[in-house]
């Protein structure tokens, strides 16, 4: 097991259903510590930027609207293993799939409102922190 970061995003749904703090401590018992943490709004540039992987994709133009219809709080997690120890703590995509205990089972509605985001891989979880978080807003705790 190594240190790793990654990246959250608490997105719009699970905002406005008031439910930051439910993930927040689903994440902790997880083993995850948040070392840095925002709420913003995404513009939609933004959106479609960072998911740009996906601009082909039937379900594009959905995915942006939803991500821009209220606030997320995006979030640098650290802990051992932390890419996949995150996936495993939010579950599968779609959360009407996610297993019983995970963020997206308890606060997730379908593939597309499925609460969180969080990286697939080291390289994705570069790129997504940079995206968000300037090198002054990355707290060292160790
Ligand atoms: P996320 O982990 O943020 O990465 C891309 C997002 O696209 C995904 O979560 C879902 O919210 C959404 N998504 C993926 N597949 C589909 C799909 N088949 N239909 C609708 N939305 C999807």
């Amino acid at each position: 097991m190594s240190l790793e970061q990654t990246l959250s995003i608490v997105k719009p749904d699970a905002v406005k259903a008031n439910v930051i703090g439910g993930i927040v401590d689903k994440l902790e018992r997880g083993g995850l510590r948040i070392v840095a943490q925002k709420m913003i709004r995404l513009t939609e540039t933004q959106a479609q930027s960072f998911y740009a992987e996906h601009k082909d994709r039937p379900f594009f133009s959905d995915l942006i609207k939803f991500m821009i219809e209220g606030p997320v709080v995006v979030q640098i997690l650290e802990g051992d293993s932390a890419i996949s120890t995150n996936r495993d703590i939010m579950g599968a995509t779609n959360s009407k799939e996610a297993a019983s205990g995970t963020i997206r089972h308890a606060f997730g509605t379908d593939i597309e409102r499925n609460a969180v985001h969080g990286s697939d891989s080291q390289q994705a979880a570069e790129r997504e922190i940079a995206f968000f978080f300037s090198q002054a807003e990355r707290v060292a705790l160790s």
